[in-house]
């Protein structure tokens, strides 16, 4: 995914959070379970949950419009859906997602990989742009958990929040080469697929949170070292860390192995908690927002999550200022 004819670059990142926050207080009066605990295992406080009437393509829409704003475009060749919570078995969201727009007529498609499913996006849509296919793909990783975390399991209730966020990938730009995606790396492992499951005939998620944890350091380190190493940088050169936000524990424990400072690992998990497929661009408009990515700055994307499934992405950070729905 390096030796394209074009260059793929980042020009656009949008967000949507639904209104209304839930903290770990409003959890521990209808749970067996306290702030105490869920902030010192997870590193989060409140979360956003969406209204019973607000569907995944609600948060998408919003949030793909909100990217191309940014870039200051109108339209794409592509729009593509990163979720685990589509609001239908079938079709796909993603066509609902660009009329919803005003892209009737666009390409659309869903992508499912679960928490990696923001950077499986992103690489199909790098790989997309560099071969020609397309000019421009909006990547959105939208999720509502809401819809499929059982309220009375308290250890998935705590953890999951709703969301929605997107960037643009357009053809060429700057000459800098500030924005462009350099490489991409993605893996999975099927003999984990019961530790993150809606088990077939049932409506809600189950997670063997402990075992996922085991799994998700080890996978994520070598992930990032390998995607670091493709494009030179060795893993102190890295100026930002940007890792699917599942618990703030593995990102740490992440930041270790790789010998990165803390100040340069980027954590939102407290204000939304895991967000899935919306959580890394979330956590990169978050970021640019409190100024703690630059123009030029070396970035990597890692994430992890049901599949199982990884990846990562290496990219330097574009001149871009998020919009909010
Ligand atoms: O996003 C996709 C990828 N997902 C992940 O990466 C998730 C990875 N896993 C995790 O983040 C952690 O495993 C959790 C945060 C889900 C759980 O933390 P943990 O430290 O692994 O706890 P545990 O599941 O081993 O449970 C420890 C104890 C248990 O009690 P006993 O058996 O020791 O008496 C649980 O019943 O904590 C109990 N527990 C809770 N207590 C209070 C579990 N959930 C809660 C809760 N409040 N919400």
């Amino acid at each position: 995914m390096s030796d394209g004819t074009y260059t793929a670059t980042l020009t656009g990142l949008g967000t949507c959070l639904p209104a209304r926050t839930v903290t770990n207080d409003d959890l521990a009066r209808r749970l067996d379970t306290s702030h105490a605990w869920i902030h010192s295992r997870t590193g989060i406080a409140r979360r956003r949950v969406a209204d019973p009437g607000t569907g995944t393509a609600e948060l998408a829409a919003a949030a793909g419009s909100a990217a191309l704003a940014s870039a200051g475009r109108t339209s794409c060749d592509l729009v593509l859906v990163a979720t685990t919570t589509p609001d239908r078995a079938c079709p796909a969201t993603a066509p609902r997602v660009a009329t919803a727009m005003g892209l009737t007529g666009t390409a659309a498609f869903d992508l499912s990989a679960v928490c990696s499913g923001f950077v499986y996006g992103l690489s199909v849509a790098t790989a997309m742009v560099r071969a020609g296919t397309c000019a421009s793909v909006l990547v959105v990783g939208a999720e509502r958990y809401s819809a499929i975390v059982d309220p009375e399991d308290r250890s998935t209730a705590v953890i999951f929040g709703d969301g929605a966020g997107a960037v643009l990938v357009e053809r060429g730009g700057d000459p800098a080469g500030r924005g462009a995606v350099l490489h991409t790396e993605l893996g999975s492992d099927g003999t984990g697929e019961d530790l993150i499951t809606v088990p077939p005939g049932e409506r809600y998620l189950r997670m063997e949170g402990r075992e996922v944890y085991t799994r998700a350091v080890p996978a994520m380190v070598g992930s990032a070292r390998r995607v670091a190493e493709a494009v030179g940088w060795l893993p102190g050169d890295i100026d930002a860390f940007v890792g699917h936000q599942a618990n703030l524990r593995i990102l740490e424990a992440v930041a270790k192995r790789l010998d990165l400072p803390p100040e340069r690992v980027v954590a939102n998990i407290e204000d939304v908690g895991n967000t899935a497929a919306a959580s890394i661009p979330l956590a990169l408009a978050w970021a640019a927002d409190r100024g703690r990515l630059a123009p030029g700055d070396r970035v990597v994307l890692t994430a992890f999550g049901g599949g199982l499934t990884w990846g990562s992405a290496a990219l330097l950070w574009p001149d871009v200022r998020p919009v909010h729905h």
